[in-house]
């Protein structure tokens, strides 16, 4: 199936390639229905999850109040929560009205664990046993992405300027940083079959499977040169080609899908490099793409860029859409967090960010997105601060009050 019906030339109002519809998304919504009702899922999950995206339902709430919206919001279980009520990581059912849903807002899955899987030789808690069993809190993410085909991970990072002095990196190399962090989010080592650790006459041994279709990569890598055209028009595409098979190919198929994009330049980087030059330079980058794996790690270091881990949303999308827009699975990058969970440390901003990419992708609801964007800013820029971002002179606040404070700002 092609990527993008309209490269081919075609549009077809059912199957339309996102970048195209975000561009075009007014022409698009004529044909749609029930024009200001957005339905959201709402799944919390584990740990810290609850308590940030309480505060992004409650920005929300007053976008919907300032702009005469109305945002049909259902909570359902996911992660550990749900193991414990429903005993799967996510039910079908929840399954069902992710897929009835025009967008769906994450939290943060994962008990205290931290998610590693354990052998069931443990018998002194829960034993999560593997990605694909149904008592692995993360499960619930690897179906929803996998099975919605949430394909494209997209991670924008731009530190506030307020926030240059907060980063661990000096505000020198930082400034001016703006960049975009396209995740391939449905391949790779994440789904690769066998995943297992199994017994052998020599003892255990475990085994992953990197595995990418040419397809797959192509798509990706498209995405990211779409994304470029409307930025700064620089793409990197990082791998590993000098020892994986799979970025072997994964450079040969960014070359080709570079031939149609003569307006955007490609550079390769190998993932090791792109952990230095991203601390090194990291305001000389636009666009990166890269592999499910090395997305997952790149983005925690470039989270430092911006600050915190608190800091950073993300939007997965792919390909269907909505009457409103593409449908999509909004988190923040960080996870659940246990250690901190319920104690007012955690910093609620990327869940607040992220619903500000819901209202831009999903529902085509620019000037409200800019809306939250620029209320958290001014909060940020007046010198409030959660744990995360503790710094002489500034005021840190708990998880509630950053919240308050950003819905008072968005209420303007
Ligand atoms: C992320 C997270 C997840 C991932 C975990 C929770 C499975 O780290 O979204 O970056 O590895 O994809
Ligand atoms: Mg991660």
């Amino acid at each position: 199936m092609p990527i993008c019906l309209e490269i081919e030339g075609r549009i077809d109002i059912d199957v339309v390639c996102w970048h195209c519809y975000t561009d075009r998304g007014d022409d698009y919504r004529k044909k749609g229905t029930t024009l200001g009702t957005y339905a959201i899922a709402v799944l919390a999950g584990d740990g810290i999850g609850p308590e940030v995206t309480a505060q992004g339902v409650r920005v929300l709430e007053a976008v919907a109040e300032r702009f005469g919206h109305y945002f049909k919001m259902t909570e359902a279980l996911v992660g550990v929560a749900a193991i414990e009520a429903e005993g799967d990581a996510i039910s079908h059912a929840t399954m069902r009205l992710c897929q009835e849903s025009d967008a769906i807002l994450f939290g943060a899955v994962g008990g205290r664990s931290g998610g590693v899987p354990r052998m069931g030789r443990d018998k002194a808690g829960p034993s999560y046993e593997g990605p694909h069993s149904r008592v692995q809190p993360e499960r619930a993410l690897f179906r929803l992405r996998k099975e919605l085909a949430l394909y494209a991970n997209l991670r924008p990072i731009r530190p506030f300027d307020a926030l240059l002095n907060a980063s661990t990196i000096k505000a020198d190399i930082l400034r001016g940083t703006d960049l975009l962090v396209v995740r391939e989010l449905t391949g790779g080592i994440y789904y690769g079959k066998p995943s297992e650790i199994r017994e052998t006459a020599q003892g255990l041994e475990a085994i992953d499977t990197l595995v990418y279709t040419e397809a797959e990569i192509a798509r990706i890598v498209r995405t990211a040169f779409e994304l470029a055209r409307d930025r700064r028009k620089k793409v990197a595409s990082v791998d590993k080609a000098n020892v994986l098979s799979s970025s072997r190919l994964w450079r040969r198929t960014a070359d080709l899908v570079a031939a149609d994009y003569p307006d955007v330049t490609l550079e390769h980087l190998l993932v090791d490099a792109c952990a230095m030059h991203l601390i090194r330079r990291p305001a000389s980058f636009d666009v990166i793409v890269t592999e499910n794996m090395f997305g997952d790690i790149l983005t925690d270091e470039a989270s430092m860029l911006a600050g915190s881990m608190g800091m950073l949303p993300s939007a997965s999308l792919g390909t269907r859409h909505t009457a409103h827009g593409l449908f999509g699975l909004y988190e923040p990058i960080h996870g659940s967090a246990p250690d901190i969970a319920g104690q007012e440390k955690a910093n609620p901003i990327a869940a607040i960010l992220t619903v500000a990419l819901m209202l831009r992708y999903s529902f085509n609801l620019k000037e409200e997105a800019r809306a939250i964007e620029g209320a958290v800013e001014r909060i940020v820029e007046a010198g409030y601060r959660t744990e995360d971002l503790r710094e002489e002179g500034k005021k840190v606040v708990g998880t509630k009050e950053m919240g308050r404070l950003i819905v008072e700002a968005v209420r303007g």
